[in-house]
């Protein structure tokens, strides 16, 4: 179990430029001590939030990256260029780029390793879809997107943070009880500990986080924190969310 919590916010597309500012600031005021906090705007607000976060304690994250270095790829944004604008973590296979930009666990993997060799902490998502809960395939299908997400990682000084995600409990309400996440998360642990060979692994739960439900997913062993959505983009949604997971 890890000693700080990790509250790490996905702003998606959802986040204004206008916004930028109230929700630094609310973060900034948190206390902190016991927290890893880490905000992840769009790519365009990356500059900005850098500078608004200098001395705030805040990390910050990009939502995507591409795996190659540099040259000729219209609209895509290397981790390398993501690393020299302060980003220290980089989201990785989000459900919504699996869904909406067809991204394989071949793609996801080259993204991770991309990231993981620039030195920046890739956050791995993974989680399985309302059909396959239903048909009782969490485990094996959550067991399946590790094995093939995490082809040829090799650790050293570096690591990884996986978030458990079911793609059914994102942006729905309808959260994963937490002893249900429990439950996927430790087999989450001791799986990446097969893979890699490296003994502790952060796993964080995202789906419908908010102020009300956050201290329960954060008392599980298994739960190092949490990857809120719509909960991080409203200034007092966040402030209190923050308060209540110390
Ligand atoms: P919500 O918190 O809005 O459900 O989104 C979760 C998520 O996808 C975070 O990456």
């Amino acid at each position: 179990m890890h000693m700080q919590k990790i509250i790490v916010a996905n702003w998606k597309m959802v986040v204004k430029k206008e916004q930028l500012v109230s929700l630094v600031e609310v973060v900034g005021q948190a206390d902190k001590t016991n927290l890893e906090v880490a905000l992840c705007p769009s790519f365009v607000h990356l500059t900005e939030v850098a500078s608004l976060i200098n001395n705030k304690n805040i990390g910050l994250g990009a939502q995507n990256c591409f795996w190659v270095e540099h040259g000729a790829y219209t609209g895509e944004v290397s981790a390398w260029d993501l690393k020299d604008e302060g980003c220290q973590y980089v989201l990785v296979g989000h459900s919504e780029r699996r869904k909406y930009f067809s991204e394989s666990d071949e793609i996801i993997n080259k993204k991770l390793l991309a990231v993981l060799e620039v030195g920046l902490t890739p956050i791995l998502c993974v989680g399985e879809t309302k059909e396959e809960k239903d048909a009782g395939h969490t485990l094996e299908r959550v067991r399946e997107q590790l094995q093939k997400d995490l082809v040829n990682v090799i650790l050293k000084d570096s690591r990884i943070i996986i978030a458990y995600e079911p793609v059914w409990a994102i942006g729905t309400g309808d959260f994963c009880k937490p002893n249900d996440a429990e439950e996927v998360q430790s087999m989450i642990k001791e799986e990446f500990t097969k893979i890699t060979g490296v003994a502790e692994v952060a796993v964080l739960y995202g789906g419908s986080v908010d102020d009300k439900n956050v201290a329960e997913f954060l008392k599980q062993n298994s739960i190092d924190g949490v990857l809120v959505g719509g909960a991080s983009t409203k200034v007092e949604v966040l402030g209190k969310l923050l308060a209540n997971s110390i």
